[in-house]
């Protein structure tokens, strides 16, 4: 499975929108390039093109809508690295947003990328009217206090005290897994699903969505700082609660293998051979070390 064809088209795409939505002159515009252009992994996007690409469609037509979602994702990274967040220094392997641009040039790049996002999608023409619609709601609903705020609003509250397993769980489904099982969404737009693959979907990516915080918690404790390009150790300082803490990495390990299983067991009984290219990838978000 090569996934540098997607890779490399989310990453024009996301240049040719910067060049379409910003002023070439501002520090604004220096800071959402420096944070969203050839960086990050690009997980949603792939995730987003593999699904489209299961329910029979081109994915090409969904890269202004997996441009959008890495936008949005982007914003949440830089809001998350400020001192009344994570306060951490390092993203992607560079400087985060506010060592490199101060405080207030951070906060009103993350604000601008919330606006093109949704604007990318109001101009996306490569879909349906009531495709844009229902992607505009599916976004704003997962990035939203009913989504990812909410997830990090319990984030920071539980700096302060310990959570249980239950809270765990809704802080990571809600801070990571809404904006990831938002690709199945957007992924499956103006598809004709049966019910039967539809229920498989929201399972694999309620799934995934939930191993890749799983990861990306063990990465914080077990990862290499440059391999990984952000901060090693940034849960313990904040003393936050992480699937390490509370079950410990053994455990950890196994929910996400078994979490992994079990969705990609959904999609291929309703999907078949379409799935291949998903299930494979979910072996890269399984065993990443960045
Ligand atoms: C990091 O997301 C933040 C989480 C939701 C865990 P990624 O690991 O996808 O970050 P990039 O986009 O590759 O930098
Ligand atoms: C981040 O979770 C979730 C969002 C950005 C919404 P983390 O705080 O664990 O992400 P990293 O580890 O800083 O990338
Ligand atoms: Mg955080
Ligand atoms: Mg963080
Ligand atoms: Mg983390």
């Amino acid at each position: 499975m090569d996934t540098k064809v997607y890779i490399d088209a989310i990453e024009k795409e996301l240049s040719a929108c910067c060049d379409e939505f910003f002023y070439a002159e501002s520090s604004v515009t220096s800071a959402v390039r420096y944070s969203l252009l050839n960086a990050g992994k690009r997980i949603r996007a792939v995730l987003l093109f593999m699904t489209a690409e299961m329910c029979g469609k081109d994915w090409r037509k969904y890269l202004r809508l997996a441009s959008a979602v890495e936008m949005i994702h982007c914003y949440s990274l830089i809001h998350d690295d400020l001192p009344c967040m994570d306060n951490d220094d390092m993203r992607r392997g560079k400087p985060s947003c506010h060592k490199a641009f101060g405080e207030a040039t951070a906060l009103l790049a993350g604000d601008a990328l919330i606006g093109i996002g949704l604007e990318t999608i109001a101009n996306d023409k490569n879909i349906s009217d009531n495709a844009r619609i229902a992607a505009m709601k599916a976004i704003t609903r997962a990035m939203g206090p009913m989504g990812m705020i909410y997830g990090q609003e319990l984030d920071l509250e539980y700096e302060e005290k310990p959570a249980d397993k239950e809270i765990l769980n809704r802080i990571h489904r809600h801070k990571t897994g809404r904006m990831i099982s938002l690709c199945g969404t957007l992924g499956c737009l103006d598809s004709h699903l049966t019910e039967q693959q539809k229920d498989a979907l929201t399972l694999f990516f309620d799934n995934i969505g939930l191993v890749f915080q799983i990861v990306d918690d063990i990465l914080d404790v077990e990862g290499d700082e440059a391999q990984l390009g952000k901060p090693v150790g940034s849960d313990a300082e904040n003393n936050k609660s992480t699937f390490v803490t509370l079950y410990g990495l053994e455990q950890s390990k196994k929910i996400a293998n078994d979490m992994t299983e079990q969705a990609n067991n959904a999609i291929v009984n309703a999907f078949g051979e379409k799935s291949d290219s998903l299930i494979q990838y979910t072996a890269y978000l399984l065993n990443r070390r960045k």
